[in-house]
């Protein structure tokens, strides 16, 4: 079987200049660093308590009891052959990974066109915005006596998620009746969360009703595509093991201390050195190929909500030998790559002005797709073009972009995919994982929280007297209102 490659040529300074691309000395001086990263996650990821209590348990998800897969395929199967459409609530990590493989691993056109669809339901995600427009036209088109919902939430408690089934759930009743919960099942935490309750109450009572799917303790949203994702991917006909094969065989490579053996940790180490050394705070994930613009969405999601960080992280080991970690509040760090998805060749006529000509402040990485299961060969008597498969001007619409960056010393890398395969995906899936969690290591941060995302939720809760915000929270908002001048409003 081939495996993804990663091309790293043009991060160094023998393609891109000295001022910009990375010297010997600095892979030197950063080994250390890697060694101690290694060491680190490897203890942590060796212990299961170390490894749920940190947000690590992420990593054995290639490894689960392949009855539980069996399981999730055969509930997807049932639920595929008896709708006609699947909505899919969530937002972040309960949905930019479902979208992600869908637009991945399904045909093109999914929803429009039954034959790729090969029966199988549409597809509509919702809850994973407030824009009330999508969701209206939604509810007024679609037949709820033959729609499924999949209401995805790990704390069962986001707002998004939560007024999204309000809402979906009223218009199910209504024209169901009271077997509506028979077309729900809600993939959230074990045993905490509103959701978990409706849950418990909804199947007390009717066992056919509200089924559930527990999400794995210790795997936080952006880490758990091949735990929540997993039904998503059974109802749209992916072979959930060929995923999972490509991941445990990308966690094997990545598990190697050897920095030009370990693909996850040469990134990381190669991007840090950029970021930090060679100023270049911005990152640029292009792939070449529609399907994988969605997998860029998520990445970014991955990138900016595990390494974007205020405080350092500090660890603490405990008498009994594990560890915890928190947030050294006197080390404000505010560090971070800042991630954009792109895709080629349709951004060559957009922000790749700016990354050949503007601040040479950021980092490119392509995907280049070596295969594509479905080619086009232009009409002959066209010119130049005569004769010539699309696939083959993708690639070298990929490759002219990596020259014109070298060019105007612009730092770049690729992954190459042999195709977009189930096995593949879920190879990239994991060495992003692996990637992020190193740089989480090499930049001091805790890779693994949000504490950031507070922020604007506390501010809506205040806004929307939901009881229970903590005191202290409230008056900090009550302290720090939002400051206008009318004249600033034109
Ligand atoms: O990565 C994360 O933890 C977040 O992006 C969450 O996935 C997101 O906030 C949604 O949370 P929940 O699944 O609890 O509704």
């Amino acid at each position: 079987m081939r495996k993804i490659r990663f091309d790293f040529n043009n991060m160094f300074g023998f393609s891109v200049g000295s001022t910009h691309g990375v010297a010997d000395a600095d892979i030197r001086s950063l080994k250390n660093g890697i060694a101690r990263a290694h060491s680190h996650l490897r203890r942590v990821l060796a212990g299961k308590t170390n490894r749920v209590n940190l947000g690590l348990e992420w990593a054995m998800l290639p490894y689960q009891d392949p009855r539980t897969i069996q399981a999730i395929q055969r509930l997807g199967n049932e639920i595929a052959a008896k709708f006609d459409n699947v909505i899919s609530l969530g937002i972040g990590g309960s949905y930019l990974g479902l979208k992600a493989a869908q637009d991945a691993l399904a045909p093109a056109y999914y929803n429009e066109f039954p034959s790729g669809r090969k029966g199988r339901p549409r597809i509509y995600f919702e809850g994973n915005n407030l824009d009330p427009e999508t969701l209206s036209v939604l509810l007024k088109n679609l037949d709820p006596k033959k729609t499924f919902v999949v209401v995805i939430s790990k704390s069962g408690e986001t707002t998004e998620t939560k007024a999204a089934f309000l809402l979906v759930q009223r218009w199910l009743k209504r024209r169901v009746g009271a077997r509506y919960g028979r077309q729900v099942v809600a993939v959230t935490d074990p045993s905490s969360g509103t959701l978990r309750s409706i849950v418990k109450a909804e199947s007390a009572a009717d066992p056919k009703s509200f089924r559930s799917l527990p999400l794995l303790k210790g795997v936080g949203g952006r880490y758990s595509e091949f735990n929540m994702g997993l039904l998503h991917l059974a109802v749209i006909g992916i072979d959930i093991n060929e995923v999972l094969a490509g991941a445990r065989s990308m966690a094997r490579r990545c598990s190697s201390p050897g920095l030009f053996k370990n693909p996850a940790y040469l990134y990381a180490a190669l991007a840090v050195i950029q970021y930090r050394r060679k100023r270049k705070p911005i990152t640029i994930l292009m792939p070449f190929s529609e399907g994988l613009k969605s997998t860029a969405d998520w990445y970014c999601q991955l990138l900016a909500e595990s390494t974007g960080k205020k405080f350092a992280r500090k660890v603490v080991i405990k008498p009994s030998g594990l560890e915890q970690w928190v947030p050294d509040k006197s080390s404000v760090k505010n560090v971070g790559r800042t991630p954009i998805a792109t895709r080629g060749t349709n951004d060559l006529h957009s922000v790749q002005q700016n990354n050949i000509e503007g601040e040479n402040d950021k980092v490119v990485t392509f995907i280049r797709v070596e295969k594509f299961s479905h080619d086009l060969r232009i009409p002959r008597n066209a010119g130049f073009l005569s004769g010539k498969y699309y696939g083959r001007l993708l690639s070298l619409a990929q490759e002219a972009t990596e020259w014109a960056l070298v060019r105007e010393k612009r730092p770049n890398c690729a992954i190459i995919m042999p195709e977009v395969s189930a096995f593949h995906w879920g190879e990239l899936i994991y060495f992003f994982e692996m990637a992020t969690a190193c740089e989480g290591e090499l930049l001091g941060i805790n890779a693994f929280d949000q504490p950031g995302v507070e922020g604007y939720k506390n501010y809506m809760y205040y806004k929307l007297r939901k009881p229970g915000l903590p005191p202290d929270v409230a008056a900090l908002i009550r302290q720090h209102p939002l400051r206008k001048k009318p004249s600033l409003v034109i």
